[in-house]
């Protein structure tokens, strides 16, 4: 392996569910002026899971299409991200390794720390394949996001899963060293154990994200990093679209820059098309982001991208990614529009239904109902097991 090898994300593919509520009927419903979503947080809909989805099915449904391309004998480490947990012992992953078919010579495990659990598992995954060049590591990110109805949260929902192929040599991003880190113990969002909808402080989880954004920068530049002016381009984790341009507004002025609307716009505008639409997919948004600008922006070769990496309670990761020559032959950007249309839209009771549902803990027989067109579902769960199949 030569000095200058690079290692970085060589395919990305996501998935998000089945149905879609539009924030005009979220807004219809709870008297909301539609302002206050579509530019107050810049969001039009959010993903809504069928009730035989979850993260497992949305997961196997965003690496699929890797595998399809690739083949699987060279991943032995799957890492599946998520903070929507579904058991406390068993990998998520583990269920994603058997609908895949995946080599039995294979390590899985979850990882989470909030919505900057992606990110971890990409580091980790970046060390493993420089310690051998010659294998490759699936990461999955796969988070529903679920607060309590008629909260403040709820408008700032959503769903999806993002895979992504870590490898050398990588044909679209190669993450550069260093990476700005930041920890700072806070309780700005969480879900105990008990609780199947997160709780958060609003306000608080917004302040708490801007500090980490400056925190993580200064850490970044003290490692010896890039000068803020050589990105074209910024990906935030966007719980919702407007929470970028906050973050990016307040990295200008921290770093004593210009504010002004079409610098901001310039770094942002084309990362936010899918979350717009998408809503909160927690620890995915931020690849989701990477994806909306590789899909939309003019030739990003060779050019640098600023990844900002946001786990509430908190972790921070600011880091550096530069655009693969080459890399528009290897998106899926047909396949990512499809994944977003394909959503059939659901009216608010129905959403409230699919929100409300969850499966009793008697240990009995419980089937779902058929809803989800896609290639994997929750069929049930029975004896406390889940029951995955491929359709
Ligand atoms: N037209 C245009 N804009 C309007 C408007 C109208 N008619 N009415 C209100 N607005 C604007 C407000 O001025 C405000 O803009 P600014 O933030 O720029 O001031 C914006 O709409 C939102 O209004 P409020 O702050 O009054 O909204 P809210 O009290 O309902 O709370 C929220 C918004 C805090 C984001 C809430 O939805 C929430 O708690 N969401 C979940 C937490 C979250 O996403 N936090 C983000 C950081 S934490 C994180 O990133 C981790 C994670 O994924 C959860």
């Amino acid at each position: 392996m030569s000095s200058n090898s690079s290692f970085g994300i060589h395919d990305l593919s996501f998935a998000t569910t089945e149905y879609v509520l539009s924030h005009e009927a979220l807004a219809a419903y709870n008297g909301t002026e539609i302002g206050k979503y579509h530019i107050g947080i810049g969001q039009r809909s959010m993903s809504v899971p069928a009730a035989d989805e979850d993260i497992v099915t949305l997961g196997a449904t965003a690496a699929a299409p890797i595998i399809a391309r690739h083949g699987s004998d060279r991943i032995r480490t799957v890492v599946f991200a998520t903070e929507s947990s579904i058991d406390q012992a068993k990998s998520a992953g583990v269920y994603v390794h058997s609908l895949l078919g995946l080599s039995s010579a294979c390590r899985v495990v979850e990882l989470k720390q909030a919505c900057y659990g992606a990110t971890a598992a990409l580091q980790f995954a970046i060390g493993l394949v420089r310690r051998d060049p010659d294998q490759q590591v699936l990461v999955i990110a796969s988070d529903v996001s679920r607060y309590e109805l008629d909260s403040p949260g709820e408008a700032t929902q959503g769903a999806a899963a993002v895979a992504m192929l870590v490898a050398a040599d990588p044909a679209l991003v190669r993450i550069e060293n260093p990476s700005g880190l930041f920890t700072a113990d806070v309780m700005d969002f969480w879900r105990p154990n008990y609780l199947t909808t997160a709780l958060v402080d609003g306000q608080e989880s917004v302040q708490a994200y801007l500090q980490a954004v400056a925190s993580s920068w200064k850490d970044y530049g003290e490692q010896g990093g890039r000068a803020l002016e050589e990105f074209a381009a910024f990906c935030y984790h966007q719980p919702f679209t407007k929470m970028a341009y906050k973050a990016h507004h307040h990295l200008l002025h921290h770093t004593g820059h210009e504010t002004d609307k079409a610098a901001i716009e310039k770094a942002i505008g084309q990362t936010v098309a899918y979350n717009a639409t998408i809503g909160n997919s927690y620890t995915a948004s931020v690849y989701l982001a990477l994806a909306a600008l590789l899909d939309q922006a003019d030739d990003l070769t060779d050019q640098p991208i600023g990844f900002l990496s946001y786990g509430s309670g908190s972790v921070a990761e600011f880091f550096a990614g530069t655009v693969a020559p080459g890399y528009r032959e290897h998106l899926r950007t047909e396949a990512n529009l499809a994944a977003i249309a394909r959503r059939e839209p659901v009216d608010h009771a129905r959403y409230r239904e699919l929100h409300e549902r969850s499966f009793p803990s008697d240990g009995g027989e419980h089937l779902t109902p058929r809803q989800t067109t896609g290639p994997f579902r929750l069929a049930g769960l029975s004896g406390h097991k889940r029951i995955y199949q491929t359709r």
